[in-house]
Protein backbone atom coordinates (compact mmCIF):
# COMPACT_ATOMS: atom_id res chain seq x y z
CA UNK A 1 0.00 0.00 0.00
CA UNK A 2 1.45 3.38 -1.40
CA UNK A 3 0.77 6.12 1.38
CA UNK A 4 0.46 9.72 0.54
CA UNK A 5 2.52 11.16 3.45
CA UNK A 6 5.13 12.07 0.66
CA UNK A 7 2.71 13.51 -1.82
CA UNK A 8 1.74 15.95 1.18
CA UNK A 9 4.69 16.42 2.50
CA UNK A 10 5.91 17.78 -0.89
CA UNK A 11 2.18 19.76 -1.53
CA UNK A 12 1.39 21.39 1.44
CA UNK A 13 5.09 22.71 1.76
CA UNK A 14 3.92 26.47 2.28
CA UNK A 15 1.55 25.25 5.12
CA UNK A 16 3.95 24.31 7.34
CA UNK A 17 4.39 27.75 9.15
CA UNK A 18 0.46 28.14 9.56
CA UNK A 19 0.30 24.51 10.93
CA UNK A 20 3.47 25.28 13.24
CA UNK A 21 1.65 28.67 14.21
CA UNK A 22 -1.60 26.54 15.35
CA UNK A 23 -0.04 23.37 16.83
CA UNK A 24 3.25 23.71 17.83
CA UNK A 25 4.92 26.85 19.03
CA UNK A 26 4.01 30.06 17.57
CA UNK A 27 6.71 32.32 19.10
CA UNK A 28 9.24 30.54 16.89
CA UNK A 29 7.56 30.73 13.99
CA UNK A 30 7.36 34.43 14.64
CA UNK A 31 11.04 34.62 15.03
CA UNK A 32 12.10 32.92 12.15
CA UNK A 33 9.37 35.17 10.01
CA UNK A 34 11.01 38.38 11.39
CA UNK A 35 14.75 37.26 10.74
CA UNK A 36 13.68 36.12 7.10
CA UNK A 37 15.01 32.44 7.86
CA UNK A 38 11.10 30.99 7.00
CA UNK A 39 12.31 29.33 3.31
CA UNK A 40 10.27 26.38 3.82
CA UNK A 41 13.27 24.38 3.11
CA UNK A 42 11.69 21.08 0.80
CA UNK A 43 15.17 19.18 0.11
CA UNK A 44 18.08 18.43 1.03
CA UNK A 45 21.22 16.67 -0.29
CA UNK A 46 25.11 16.83 1.61
CA UNK A 47 25.79 20.46 2.61
CA UNK A 48 22.70 21.67 0.47
CA UNK A 49 19.29 22.62 1.53
CA UNK A 50 16.91 23.51 -1.06
CA UNK A 51 13.84 26.16 -0.46
CA UNK A 52 9.89 26.06 -1.71
CA UNK A 53 11.22 28.69 -4.50
CA UNK A 54 14.29 25.70 -5.84
CA UNK A 55 16.75 27.93 -4.65
CA UNK A 56 20.38 25.84 -2.87
CA UNK A 57 21.70 26.69 0.50
CA UNK A 58 25.03 26.22 1.38
CA UNK A 59 23.96 24.61 5.15
CA UNK A 60 26.22 26.00 7.75
CA UNK A 61 24.32 25.29 10.66
CA UNK A 62 23.89 21.04 9.95
CA UNK A 63 21.06 21.07 12.21
CA UNK A 64 23.40 22.30 15.05
CA UNK A 65 25.94 19.96 14.56
CA UNK A 66 23.75 16.52 13.52
CA UNK A 67 24.46 15.88 9.74
CA UNK A 68 28.74 15.63 9.69
CA UNK A 69 28.26 12.88 6.97
CA UNK A 70 26.33 16.10 5.53
CA UNK A 71 22.17 15.52 4.84
CA UNK A 72 20.56 12.39 3.73
CA UNK A 73 24.03 10.62 2.85
CA UNK A 74 22.85 7.72 0.51
CA UNK A 75 25.00 4.95 2.23
CA UNK A 76 22.93 5.69 5.55
CA UNK A 77 20.03 5.92 3.88
CA UNK A 78 20.71 2.70 1.64
CA UNK A 79 21.74 0.79 5.16
CA UNK A 80 18.40 1.99 6.88
CA UNK A 81 16.00 0.41 3.51
CA UNK A 82 17.76 -2.10 4.27
CA UNK A 83 17.37 -2.83 7.60
CA UNK A 84 13.86 -2.03 7.41
CA UNK A 85 13.25 -4.30 4.35
CA UNK A 86 15.29 -7.19 6.79
CA UNK A 87 12.47 -6.75 9.61
CA UNK A 88 14.91 -7.32 12.10
CA UNK A 89 13.51 -8.08 15.48
CA UNK A 90 14.22 -4.95 17.12
CA UNK A 91 13.08 -3.22 21.11
CA UNK A 92 12.28 -7.29 21.86
CA UNK A 93 13.96 -5.85 25.17
CA UNK A 94 13.73 -9.37 26.83
CA UNK A 95 16.78 -10.27 24.37
CA UNK A 96 19.85 -8.92 23.00
CA UNK A 97 20.19 -7.08 19.48
CA UNK A 98 23.47 -7.46 17.55
CA UNK A 99 23.64 -4.34 16.08
CA UNK A 100 23.58 -2.50 19.49
CA UNK A 101 26.31 -5.20 20.27
CA UNK A 102 28.26 -4.39 16.79
CA UNK A 103 28.15 -0.16 17.23
CA UNK A 104 28.94 -1.03 20.97
CA UNK A 105 31.94 -3.13 20.01
CA UNK A 106 32.81 0.01 17.60
CA UNK A 107 32.29 2.94 19.91
CA UNK A 108 34.46 1.06 22.60
CA UNK A 109 36.96 0.69 19.77
CA UNK A 110 37.44 4.36 18.85
CA UNK A 111 36.56 5.95 22.46
CA UNK A 112 40.10 6.90 23.96
CA UNK A 113 41.64 4.78 26.59
CA UNK A 114 39.72 1.84 28.29
CA UNK A 115 36.09 3.85 27.55
CA UNK A 116 34.61 0.69 26.44
CA UNK A 117 31.14 -0.23 28.16
CA UNK A 118 27.97 1.69 26.13
CA UNK A 119 25.06 2.99 27.26
CA UNK A 120 22.78 3.86 24.01
CA UNK A 121 20.14 7.02 24.65
CA UNK A 122 17.54 8.95 22.77
CA UNK A 123 19.13 12.29 22.74
CA UNK A 124 22.22 14.37 24.34
CA UNK A 125 20.35 15.65 27.11
CA UNK A 126 19.24 11.92 28.12
CA UNK A 127 23.01 10.71 27.70
CA UNK A 128 24.17 13.80 30.32
CA UNK A 129 21.37 12.53 32.50
CA UNK A 130 22.48 9.32 32.86
CA UNK A 131 26.09 10.04 32.98
CA UNK A 132 25.50 12.32 36.05
CA UNK A 133 23.80 9.31 37.44
CA UNK A 134 26.52 7.27 36.86
CA UNK A 135 29.13 9.22 38.22
CA UNK A 136 26.76 9.88 41.49
CA UNK A 137 26.59 5.79 42.04
CA UNK A 138 29.99 5.47 41.20
CA UNK A 139 31.21 7.88 43.44
CA UNK A 140 28.72 7.95 46.09
CA UNK A 141 28.82 11.92 45.90
CA UNK A 142 26.04 14.04 44.40
CA UNK A 143 28.04 17.26 44.27
CA UNK A 144 28.86 18.47 40.34
CA UNK A 145 31.14 21.19 39.16
CA UNK A 146 30.47 22.35 35.56
CA UNK A 147 31.50 25.29 33.64
CA UNK A 148 30.05 28.81 33.00
CA UNK A 149 28.54 28.91 29.71
CA UNK A 150 28.09 25.15 29.28
CA UNK A 151 25.97 24.28 27.63
CA UNK A 152 24.58 20.44 28.24
CA UNK A 153 21.03 19.79 27.36
CA UNK A 154 17.48 21.06 28.78
CA UNK A 155 16.25 18.25 31.20
CA UNK A 156 16.32 19.08 34.66
CA UNK A 157 19.14 17.30 35.80
CA UNK A 158 21.09 18.27 32.33
CA UNK A 159 19.95 22.00 32.99
CA UNK A 160 21.45 21.73 36.66
CA UNK A 161 24.72 21.86 35.09
CA UNK A 162 24.25 24.13 32.79
CA UNK A 163 26.02 27.65 32.71
CA UNK A 164 23.33 29.49 31.19
CA UNK A 165 20.88 31.55 32.87
CA UNK A 166 18.46 32.31 30.43
CA UNK A 167 17.65 28.82 30.55
CA UNK A 168 17.57 27.39 33.80
CA UNK A 169 15.45 30.97 34.67
CA UNK A 170 12.33 29.72 35.62
CA UNK A 171 13.18 26.18 36.19
CA UNK A 172 15.04 27.07 39.66
CA UNK A 173 15.13 25.49 42.15
CA UNK A 174 17.29 23.22 40.17
CA UNK A 175 19.52 20.16 41.68
CA UNK A 176 21.32 20.91 44.86
CA UNK A 177 24.83 20.83 44.66
CA UNK A 178 25.79 21.70 41.18
CA UNK A 179 28.85 24.65 41.00
CA UNK A 180 29.88 26.45 38.34
CA UNK A 181 33.51 27.30 37.50
CA UNK A 182 35.24 29.45 35.09
CA UNK A 183 35.96 27.56 31.89
CA UNK A 184 40.08 27.36 31.67
CA UNK A 185 40.59 28.30 35.09
CA UNK A 186 42.18 25.62 36.82
CA UNK A 187 42.86 27.49 40.14
CA UNK A 188 39.01 28.14 40.31
CA UNK A 189 37.94 24.07 39.42
CA UNK A 190 41.02 22.80 42.18
CA UNK A 191 39.04 25.33 44.69
CA UNK A 192 35.81 23.77 43.75
CA UNK A 193 36.75 20.24 43.72
CA UNK A 194 39.39 20.80 46.97
CA UNK A 195 37.00 19.37 49.49
CA UNK A 196 36.99 15.50 48.36
CA UNK A 197 33.52 15.53 47.80
CA UNK A 198 32.03 16.13 44.10
CA UNK A 199 31.63 13.09 42.40
CA UNK A 200 31.68 15.09 39.02
CA UNK A 201 33.49 17.37 37.00
CA UNK A 202 31.46 17.85 33.43
CA UNK A 203 32.61 20.15 30.45
CA UNK A 204 32.34 20.09 27.12
CA UNK A 205 35.64 19.43 25.40
CA UNK A 206 34.93 22.62 23.31
CA UNK A 207 32.09 24.72 24.40
CA UNK A 208 29.51 25.42 21.77
CA UNK A 209 27.54 28.41 22.92
CA UNK A 210 30.09 30.92 21.82
CA UNK A 211 32.89 28.32 20.73
CA UNK A 212 35.46 28.11 23.41
CA UNK A 213 38.37 26.33 22.93
CA UNK A 214 40.33 24.64 26.14
CA UNK A 215 43.59 25.95 26.45
CA UNK A 216 46.27 23.87 25.70
CA UNK A 217 46.80 22.18 29.50
CA UNK A 218 43.72 22.81 30.51
CA UNK A 219 42.01 19.57 29.82
CA UNK A 220 45.19 18.20 31.08
CA UNK A 221 45.49 20.08 34.84
CA UNK A 222 41.45 19.29 34.90
CA UNK A 223 42.21 15.50 34.65
CA UNK A 224 45.13 15.15 37.52
CA UNK A 225 42.79 17.23 39.93
CA UNK A 226 40.13 14.81 39.17
CA UNK A 227 42.26 11.87 39.65
CA UNK A 228 43.85 14.17 43.06
CA UNK A 229 40.34 14.72 44.62
CA UNK A 230 38.51 11.38 43.67
CA UNK A 231 35.92 13.16 41.43
CA UNK A 232 34.91 11.97 37.65
CA UNK A 233 35.57 13.82 34.47
CA UNK A 234 32.51 13.59 32.23
CA UNK A 235 33.82 14.81 28.71
CA UNK A 236 30.45 15.61 27.03
CA UNK A 237 30.71 15.73 23.39
CA UNK A 238 27.20 15.81 21.83
CA UNK A 239 28.42 18.47 20.06
CA UNK A 240 31.99 18.58 19.46
CA UNK A 241 32.37 14.51 18.87
CA UNK A 242 32.49 12.20 16.43
CA UNK A 243 34.93 14.36 13.79
CA UNK A 244 33.82 17.54 14.20
CA UNK A 245 36.72 19.14 15.76
CA UNK A 246 38.86 17.11 13.23
CA UNK A 247 39.61 14.07 15.44
CA UNK A 248 37.29 11.24 16.40
CA UNK A 249 36.60 12.69 19.93
CA UNK A 250 37.71 16.27 20.37
CA UNK A 251 39.12 15.30 24.31
CA UNK A 252 42.23 13.61 21.64
CA UNK A 253 43.58 16.61 20.65
CA UNK A 254 45.07 17.13 24.25
CA UNK A 255 45.51 13.34 24.77
CA UNK A 256 42.77 13.79 27.47
CA UNK A 257 41.01 10.41 28.96
CA UNK A 258 37.67 11.18 30.81
CA UNK A 259 36.16 8.62 32.78
CA UNK A 260 32.76 9.41 31.16
CA UNK A 261 31.96 10.39 27.53
CA UNK A 262 28.72 11.38 26.27
CA UNK A 263 27.69 11.79 22.52
CA UNK A 264 24.67 12.37 20.43
CA UNK A 265 23.69 14.46 17.32
CA UNK A 266 25.95 13.58 14.66
CA UNK A 267 26.34 9.90 15.34
CA UNK A 268 23.06 8.19 13.09
CA UNK A 269 23.94 10.73 10.62
CA UNK A 270 20.79 12.86 11.44
CA UNK A 271 18.09 10.18 10.62
CA UNK A 272 17.09 8.82 14.01
CA UNK A 273 17.63 10.27 17.40
CA UNK A 274 20.66 8.43 19.35
CA UNK A 275 22.99 9.06 21.87
CA UNK A 276 25.44 7.35 23.71
CA UNK A 277 27.43 7.32 27.38
CA UNK A 278 30.38 5.53 26.76
CA UNK A 279 32.54 4.49 30.26
CA UNK A 280 35.15 2.33 31.89
CA UNK A 281 33.62 -1.44 32.87
CA UNK A 282 35.16 -0.46 36.05
CA UNK A 283 32.64 2.54 36.19
CA UNK A 284 29.93 0.38 34.69
CA UNK A 285 29.96 -2.34 37.25
CA UNK A 286 29.67 0.16 39.93
CA UNK A 287 25.91 0.87 38.79
CA UNK A 288 24.93 -2.75 37.46
CA UNK A 289 26.35 -4.47 39.58
CA UNK A 290 24.06 -7.38 39.96
CA UNK A 291 21.68 -9.08 38.32
CA UNK A 292 18.59 -7.56 40.24
CA UNK A 293 20.39 -4.36 38.99
CA UNK A 294 20.32 -5.17 35.82
CA UNK A 295 18.10 -2.21 34.66
CA UNK A 296 19.01 0.30 37.32
CA UNK A 297 19.76 2.75 34.30
CA UNK A 298 17.11 1.76 31.03
CA UNK A 299 15.10 3.25 28.25
CA UNK A 300 12.77 1.82 25.78
CA UNK A 301 14.11 3.13 22.53
CA UNK A 302 18.00 3.46 23.04
CA UNK A 303 19.18 0.15 21.71
CA UNK A 304 16.78 0.31 18.35
CA UNK A 305 17.73 -1.02 15.21
CA UNK A 306 17.34 1.59 12.95
CA UNK A 307 19.22 3.91 15.17
CA UNK A 308 22.45 1.11 15.80
CA UNK A 309 22.42 0.46 12.17
CA UNK A 310 22.62 4.13 11.02
CA UNK A 311 25.44 4.74 13.37
CA UNK A 312 27.44 1.69 12.12
CA UNK A 313 26.32 3.27 8.84
CA UNK A 314 27.59 6.93 9.34
CA UNK A 315 31.02 5.94 11.37
CA UNK A 316 31.63 3.88 8.48
CA UNK A 317 31.53 6.96 6.67
CA UNK A 318 33.33 9.27 8.78
CA UNK A 319 36.12 6.75 8.17
CA UNK A 320 35.90 6.33 4.21
CA UNK A 321 34.95 9.52 3.43
CA UNK A 322 38.21 10.86 5.59
CA UNK A 323 35.80 13.42 7.05
CA UNK A 324 38.01 14.16 9.92
CA UNK A 325 40.80 15.02 7.81
CA UNK A 326 38.64 17.28 5.66
CA UNK A 327 37.31 18.81 8.77
CA UNK A 328 40.70 19.74 10.06
CA UNK A 329 41.61 20.74 6.72
CA UNK A 330 38.57 23.40 5.50
CA UNK A 331 38.30 23.96 9.34
CA UNK A 332 41.76 25.69 8.68
CA UNK A 333 41.22 27.05 5.29
CA UNK A 334 37.88 28.98 6.97
CA UNK A 335 39.51 30.70 10.17
CA UNK A 336 42.50 31.43 8.30
CA UNK A 337 40.53 33.51 5.91
CA UNK A 338 38.09 35.18 8.23
CA UNK A 339 41.57 35.70 10.33
CA UNK A 340 42.92 37.98 7.13
CA UNK A 341 38.94 39.71 7.02
CA UNK A 342 39.07 40.16 10.85
CA UNK A 343 42.40 42.22 9.53
CA UNK A 344 40.42 43.84 7.11
CA UNK A 345 37.33 44.69 9.29
CA UNK A 346 37.45 46.24 12.40
CA UNK A 347 34.19 45.08 14.34
CA UNK A 348 35.71 41.16 13.56
CA UNK A 349 37.72 40.87 16.88
CA UNK A 350 38.23 37.39 16.82
CA UNK A 351 37.91 34.29 14.95
CA UNK A 352 38.35 30.63 17.08
CA UNK A 353 37.43 27.13 16.44
CA UNK A 354 38.97 23.89 16.00
CA UNK A 355 37.96 21.88 13.03
CA UNK A 356 34.59 22.68 11.91
CA UNK A 357 33.43 24.41 14.72
CA UNK A 358 33.83 28.29 14.20
CA UNK A 359 33.18 31.48 16.18
CA UNK A 360 33.42 34.88 14.75
CA UNK A 361 33.69 37.37 17.78
CA UNK A 362 32.28 41.11 17.29
CA UNK A 363 33.57 44.16 19.08
CA UNK A 364 33.26 47.35 19.63
CA UNK A 365 34.61 49.37 16.56
CA UNK A 366 36.98 52.79 17.40
CA UNK A 367 36.05 54.63 14.51
CA UNK A 368 33.04 57.31 15.51
CA UNK A 369 30.69 56.77 13.05
CA UNK A 370 30.53 53.13 13.73
CA UNK A 371 31.13 53.51 17.55
CA UNK A 372 28.03 55.28 18.10
CA UNK A 373 25.49 52.90 15.79
CA UNK A 374 27.39 49.56 17.76
CA UNK A 375 26.20 51.72 20.93
CA UNK A 376 22.80 52.76 20.26
CA UNK A 377 22.06 49.10 18.56
CA UNK A 378 23.64 47.33 21.93
CA UNK A 379 21.47 49.14 24.02
CA UNK A 380 18.43 49.18 22.26
CA UNK A 381 18.86 45.02 22.33
CA UNK A 382 21.89 42.92 23.08
CA UNK A 383 20.89 40.50 21.00
CA UNK A 384 20.61 41.89 17.29
CA UNK A 385 24.35 42.45 16.26
CA UNK A 386 24.71 39.51 14.95
CA UNK A 387 21.61 39.52 12.70
CA UNK A 388 23.43 41.84 10.88
CA UNK A 389 25.39 39.40 9.52
CA UNK A 390 23.89 35.96 9.73
CA UNK A 391 20.57 37.71 7.88
CA UNK A 392 22.16 38.73 4.90
CA UNK A 393 24.16 36.05 5.04
CA UNK A 394 20.65 33.98 4.19
CA UNK A 395 18.89 36.70 2.58
CA UNK A 396 21.97 37.67 -0.32
CA UNK A 397 24.33 35.05 -0.08
CA UNK A 398 22.36 31.48 0.77
CA UNK A 399 24.13 30.74 3.39
CA UNK A 400 22.80 29.45 6.52
CA UNK A 401 24.49 30.40 10.14
CA UNK A 402 23.68 30.81 13.55
CA UNK A 403 24.04 33.42 16.57
CA UNK A 404 26.16 31.55 19.12
CA UNK A 405 24.23 32.02 22.18
CA UNK A 406 21.90 34.74 23.92
CA UNK A 407 23.97 37.92 24.30
CA UNK A 408 26.77 36.86 22.28
CA UNK A 409 28.45 38.84 19.84
CA UNK A 410 29.15 35.63 18.22
CA UNK A 411 27.90 33.79 14.79
CA UNK A 412 28.59 30.28 14.36
CA UNK A 413 29.33 28.10 11.84
CA UNK A 414 29.05 24.35 12.49
CA UNK A 415 29.74 22.73 8.65
CA UNK A 416 28.91 19.28 7.55
CA UNK A 417 32.24 17.76 7.51
CA UNK A 418 32.07 16.90 3.65
CA UNK A 419 32.35 20.66 2.52
CA UNK A 420 34.75 21.23 -0.67
CA UNK A 421 37.48 24.06 -1.55
CA UNK A 422 34.02 25.47 -3.48
CA UNK A 423 31.84 26.22 -0.67
CA UNK A 424 34.64 27.42 1.44
CA UNK A 425 35.41 29.81 -1.04
CA UNK A 426 31.81 30.44 -1.27
CA UNK A 427 31.70 31.59 2.29
CA UNK A 428 34.71 33.24 2.65
CA UNK A 429 33.41 35.93 -0.37
CA UNK A 430 30.22 35.87 0.90
CA UNK A 431 31.78 37.02 4.66
CA UNK A 432 33.43 39.77 2.95
CA UNK A 433 30.77 41.25 1.62
CA UNK A 434 28.70 41.25 4.72
CA UNK A 435 30.68 42.15 6.55
CA UNK A 436 32.13 45.17 3.93
CA UNK A 437 28.39 46.18 4.28
CA UNK A 438 28.32 46.40 8.02
CA UNK A 439 31.00 48.15 8.32
CA UNK A 440 29.23 51.06 6.03
CA UNK A 441 27.62 53.63 8.61
CA UNK A 442 24.87 53.91 5.91
CA UNK A 443 24.85 50.26 5.20
CA UNK A 444 21.60 48.93 4.80
CA UNK A 445 22.41 46.38 7.29
CA UNK A 446 22.28 48.85 10.32
CA UNK A 447 18.95 49.76 9.02
CA UNK A 448 18.11 46.88 9.16
CA UNK A 449 18.65 45.20 12.55
CA UNK A 450 17.45 48.26 14.00
CA UNK A 451 14.08 47.76 12.54
CA UNK A 452 14.18 44.72 14.02
CA UNK A 453 14.71 45.98 17.26
CA UNK A 454 11.92 47.86 16.79
CA UNK A 455 8.93 45.10 15.35
CA UNK A 456 10.82 42.84 17.89
CA UNK A 457 10.24 45.33 20.88
CA UNK A 458 6.97 45.34 19.49
CA UNK A 459 5.65 42.39 18.96
CA UNK A 460 6.73 40.82 22.20
C1 LIG B 1 27.18 19.93 24.24
C2 LIG B 1 25.74 19.55 24.27
N1 LIG B 1 25.30 18.73 25.21
C3 LIG B 1 24.01 18.35 25.27
C4 LIG B 1 23.08 18.82 24.35
C5 LIG B 1 21.66 18.39 24.41
O1 LIG B 1 21.36 17.57 23.34
P1 LIG B 1 19.85 17.31 22.89
O2 LIG B 1 19.36 18.58 22.28
O3 LIG B 1 19.94 16.18 21.92
O4 LIG B 1 19.11 16.95 24.11
C6 LIG B 1 23.51 19.68 23.34
C7 LIG B 1 22.56 20.21 22.37
O5 LIG B 1 22.78 21.16 21.66
C8 LIG B 1 24.87 20.07 23.30
O6 LIG B 1 25.32 20.88 22.36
Amino acid sequence: MRSDIVDKYKSKITEAYDLHRKFVNPQFVRVLEVIGYNRNYCGAEGAYLTDAKGIKVLDFLAGFGVYNVGRNHPYVAEVLHEIIDAKTASLVQMDLGVLSGMLAEKLAELAPGDLEAVFFTNSGTESVEGALKFARQATGRHKVVHCDHGFHGLTLGALSVNGNKEFRGRNEPLLPDCTPVPFNDLNALERALSGGDVGAFIFETVQGKGVFVPEDGYLQGARELCDRYGTLMIADEVQCGLGRTGKMFAVEHWGVKPDILVISKALSGGFIPVGAIITTRAIHSKIFDSMERCFAHSNTFGQNDLAMAAGLATLEILEKENLLENAAKTGDRIIEGMQKLADKYEMLTEVRGIGLMIGMQFGEPKSLGLKASWKLLHKMNDELFCQMITMPLLEKHNILSQVAGHGLDTVKILPPLMINDGDVDKFLTAMDSVLKEAHKITGSGWKTVKDLGIRTARTS
